[in-house]
This record gives structure tokens, C-alpha cells and sequence, in this order.
């Protein structure tokens, strides 16, 4: 999966996305991210990427022209990689280079859908992403609406650019492509789908005095699952249980958490 990083800013994603888990998963060719630099694509001499809004206020906007041919420069590439057509062929800005059912132009912005990883799911099965870093007051509309295919934000909370965030996306998007992490790992994620996780120990079996609960070391299997599931639905009823609406709970699951002080709401209130 091929990720574009449309940013003002591309120092700031060496560290991240160049380590660990995203960092073996660019070595063996499972994902591919490349940062451009949005005033590359700027024209004039001072490589203006911003400007004042229109109607008076504060801030600066993200000029339209800079921003749209950076688009457009990484979506037309994108065609002759995945038609084989040469880019010539399709000319920037043109119909077809707007036509690509692929790869999905995301604009990171507080204003955005709030990033789940519902959403990331959805995110990992096209073949590009191109995420597209808002910074100052945002980007001039006209993009959005002529470029942008999707908007999204991490929390409600403000950064001071889209580039963190994007960050966020592309790591939680790029763990769920086949390979990148163990398939187990991601079997067992679905397999308990909106419940927080249960706790894990590892050696030595006696830390400071605190013992690992011994189901673990019983060797069984079955009981080490229903422990470790009647965990998920205990933190998940003391932590967030505004998730336990919408998880997946068999009835077993419903009448656990209700001998444990659950009251389910009943969809009328
Ligand atoms: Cl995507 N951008 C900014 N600037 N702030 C945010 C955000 C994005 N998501 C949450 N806060």
C-alpha cells in the first residue's frame, strides 16, 4: 500500500514513520510512504504557500494552486502505476487524473469525521492513500471541494497542523495491511472488537511481590480465554463503557456484565 504525505513540514515525519514496525514494513516492500513537500509546487519567487483570508481575520489560508498541482502531481503518478499508461498520457488536473477509484485524497483537519478504526479499516483497503496535512486557519475551500475526498481528525482536541495526526492515520491504517503485523494479532482484534484490551504479564512470575494470576500458569487454554475475555468485559465496563453499546456481545458476554452491575440501555432512552 502506497502512502503520499502532502505536507509544509516533511522534516517532521522522519522520526515516526522511519522505526519499528512501519520501518521493517517499508524493508520488505508491504508499504510505501513518501512525504512531499507542498512548496515545491509553489511558482512564485518567495515559494509563497499561504496567504490572508479573504473577508479579514486572523491567521494565514493555504493558497489553492500550491496545494492542488501537489494533489494532482501525486495522483496522476498514481495512474501510471497502477494502468501502466505513461504519465504524458494523462495530463495533471485533467478528468482522468481526478478519476481514480483507488486511491482516496484525505484532508487532516479538526474539522474532519472522527478517525476510528472502523475508519481505518475502510482506509486500508485502497491501494493509496494520499493524506493531505492542513496547517494555519486550513486550506483554501475551493481544494476541498473540487480535491478532497474525505476529511478526518484524530480527537477533540487542536494541533497546531495536520501533520501529527496524519501520522496517527498512516500507523494505524499501515498495521492493518496484510503482513505488516501478525495475522493472530489482528484475528484476535476482530475477534473482540470494541473492548479494551486484557492484561498481560510476562516473566518473572513474582515481581515486587505481585504475583501473575495464576490461570495463566495453569496451562489451560480454555480458561485462560474465558479469563482473559471476562477481563475485556470488566475494564471495558469500568473504563469505557459508552463501547459496550455497540460491541459485538454474545449473550453469555450480556449476562456477565450484568451480574457485574451492567445496566444495558434498552435503545428507548
Ligand atoms: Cl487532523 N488537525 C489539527 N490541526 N488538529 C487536530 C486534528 C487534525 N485532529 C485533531 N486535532
Amino acid at each position: 500500500m502506497q502512502f503520499d504525505i502532502l505536507t509544509l513540514f516533511p522534516d517532521m515525519f522522519t522520526g515516526p514513520l522511519t522505526e519499528s514496525i512501519l520501518k521493517r514494513a517499508t524493508q520488505s516492500g508491504l508499504i510505501s510512504i513518501d512525504v512531499h513537500d507542498i512548496r515545491a509546487y509553489t511558482t512564485d519567487k518567495h515559494h509563497t504557500a499561504d496567504d490572508t483570508p479573504y473577508g479579514g481575520g486572523a491567521g494565514m489560508v493555504m493558497k489553492a494552486e500550491p496545494l492542488a498541482a501537489a494533489i494532482r502531481a501525486v495522483a496522476s503518478h498514481q495512474q501510471s502505476i497502477t494502468t501502466g499508461q505513461q504519465s504524458e498520457l494523462i495530463e495533471a488536473g485533467s478528468p482522468a487524473a481526478d478519476c481514480r477509484p483507488q486511491t482516496l485524497v484525505v484532508l487532516m483537519t479538526p474539522a474532519g469525521e472522527l478517525f476510528s478504526q472502523r475508519i481505518a479499516r475502510e482506509l486500508s483497503k485502497h491501494d493509496r492513500l494520499v493524506l493531505v496535512c492542513g496547517h494555519y486557519e486550513g486550506i483554501d475551500e475551493r481544494v476541498r471541494e473540487a480535491l478532497i475526498d474525505r476529511e478526518l481528525s484524530i480527537g477533540d482536541y487542536v494541533l497546531t497542523g495536520g501533520e501529527l495526526a496524519a501520522m496517527v492515520v498512516v500507523d494505524a491504517v499501515a498495521r492493518l495491511v496484510p503482513g505488516v503485523i501478525d495475522a493472530e494479532s489482528i484475528r484476535e482484534e476482530s475477534h473482540t472488537a470494541g473492548l479494551i484490551e486484557y492484561p498481560h504479564y510476562t516473566r518473572p512470575a513474582i515481581w515486587e511481590g505481585r504475583e501473575v494470576p495464576p490461570v495463566l500458569l495453569s496451562g489451560h487454554h480454555a480458561q485462560v480465554a474465558r479469563w482473559r475475555h471476562e477481563q475485556q468485559l470488566r475494564r471495558t465496563l469500568e473504563r469505557r463503557p459508552d463501547l459496550l453499546a455497540s460491541a459485538d456481545l454474545t449473550a453469555l458476554d450480556r449476562a456477565f456484565l450484568e451480574s457485574i452491575g451492567w445496566i444495558p440501555s434498552d435503545g428507548s432512552g
